[in-house]
């Protein structure tokens, strides 16, 4: 059996069950997501730092525009007042799904991750902005990450869309999932999909460092058990490790309606990493990954010991980024920032305890990864030059999706079609 004799249904849409998750920011581009719905699964862009990312790929103007506003904080540690607006949240986020979805193609499915930590000098207001641009921008399913969304759903309750749009959870735990519920129900709307996140995934984690005393197989296996006992038809799809297409048949036979990945995908061409940091990927060693808490959302994260980010001395910039700051101007980056001396000619030291997300996420600074980035070397063909083939997106998932008996097919440029 291999992952292609299953399917995946979410509201009597039928989709290949692999999905690629989120991988802010534009690290999951959407390059990369129309391809994975190009061949029948469902592929993820992420709607993190909207503004930056539309920036980049639109030629707008957000973040200058808000730099400019807010100048006068430029040489202050305390930002109370700065916030991005609801209005440019929102355009922001509507141009990037819409662009995207007008490129769309084939039977799969083009997600969105919404991340409730970013919480952009307002959360709710900010949330319900990016919330209501994906779905006006039409965005066929939206992935709650990064928090228990207890009042997301009704951000969008009067949404037209709202029963239509494929909506799911990111959690942890059973009970987080539990959680997640009530507030769903009084919402009026159960999510049809879950995706739960073991220990040894990319990006954030809802584990702390005690990470390696948790198996991703036995919280799906609880999931789904008190999925069945509540009689919920949600699926479930489990994330965080899943290296060879027999990983994934394996939890499919007990029970998970799909699996979600991104770590494999993290080399393909139409991942948004430069192509340095995909060399570095390709060459890490098991010693060289780190579980820490340098982020300032409070979760742990998966990151390589070399990240740029580890120790750097950046001024926090939030006129033009502040993506984390609370509605009083504050961002655990800052308290990390304010504490840290300076050496004798008064430059800052490196700061240790926490990172500038916003910062080094717009330069790939953070060189996140799931636990077994240090694989990814088997995957694909190195050159005689030492330098390594990237794949396409394709030659990945079709791996995933063929593979038996844990054999990974390497990709070449010779397999590429
Ligand atoms: C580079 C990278 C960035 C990620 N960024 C996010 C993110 O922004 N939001 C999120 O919910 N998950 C994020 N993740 C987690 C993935 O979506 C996915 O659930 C997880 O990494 C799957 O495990 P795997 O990488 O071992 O396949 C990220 C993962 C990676 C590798």
């Amino acid at each position: 059996m291999s992952l292609s004799d299953y399917q995946l249904t979410l509201q009597q849409q039928v989709y290949a069950p692999l999905v690629v998750g989120g991988m802010g920011v534009d690290i999951s581009t959407a390059d990369l997501a129309l391809a994975i719905a190009r061949l029948g699964g469902i592929g993820h862009i992420s709607d993190a730092m909207a503004p930056w990312v539309s920036d980049r790929r639109y030629r707008t103007h957000f973040q200058s525009e808000k730099e400019k506003r807010f100048r006068e904080f430029r040489d202050r540690l305390d930002k109370p007042g700065v916030k991005w607006e609801a209005t440019e949240t929102y355009q922001a986020s509507l141009r990037h799904t819409q662009v995207t979805m007008e490129r769309k193609q084939g039977s799969g499915g083009v997600f969105i991750n919404v991340m409730e930590k970013l919480s952009m000098g307002d959360a709710r207001e900010t949330l319900r902005a990016r919330l209501r641009g994906a779905l006006d921008g039409g965005i066929d399913g939206i992935t709650l990450s990064a928090g228990l969304h207890l009042g997301s759903l009704e951000l969008i309750a009067d949404h037209p869309r709202f029963k239509e749009v494929n909506l799911g959870i990111i959690v942890s735990s059973t009970r987080a999932l539990k959680i997640f519920l009530r507030s769903a129900k009084r919402a009026g709307r159960l999510p049809d999909y879950c995706i739960v996140e073991g220990p040894l995934a990319g990006g954030h984690l809802g584990f702390g460092l005690d990470w390696g005393q948790f198996d991703l197989k036995a919280i799906t296996a609880e999931v789904i058990s008190f999925l069945r006992e509540e009689e919920l038809d949600i699926a479930v799809i489990p994330a965080g490790g899943i290296f060879t297409g027999t990983d994934a048949t394996d939890l499919l036979k007990g029970g998970a309606a799909a699996v979600q990945v991104a770590t494999r995908f993290t080399i393909t061409q139409e991942c948004g990493l430069p192509q340095t940091v995909k060399e570095i990927y390709l060459r890490a060693t098991e010693d060289d990954i780190v579980v820490n808490l340098v982020s300032p959302t409070g979760y742990a994260m998966r990151m390589l010991r070399s990240s740029p980010c580890l120790a750097s001395n950046v001024r926090p910039q939030c006129e033009a980024l502040g993506y984390m700051l609370d509605r009083e101007g504050h961002c655990a980056y800052h308290d990390a920032y304010q504490s840290t001396p300076t050496d004798s000619s008064g430059e800052k030291l490196p700061v240790r305890e926490k990172m500038c997300i916003c910062y080094h996420f717009m330069r790939f600074n953070c060189y996140t990864c799931g636990h077994f980035v240090y694989r990814l070397k088997d995957t694909t063909t190195r050159f005689v030059d030492g330098k390594y083939y990237l794949p396409i997106a394709e030659q990945v998932f079709s791996d995933y999706m063929t593979s038996e008996n844990h054999e990974i097919n390497r990709a070449s440029p010779i397999t590429q079609f």
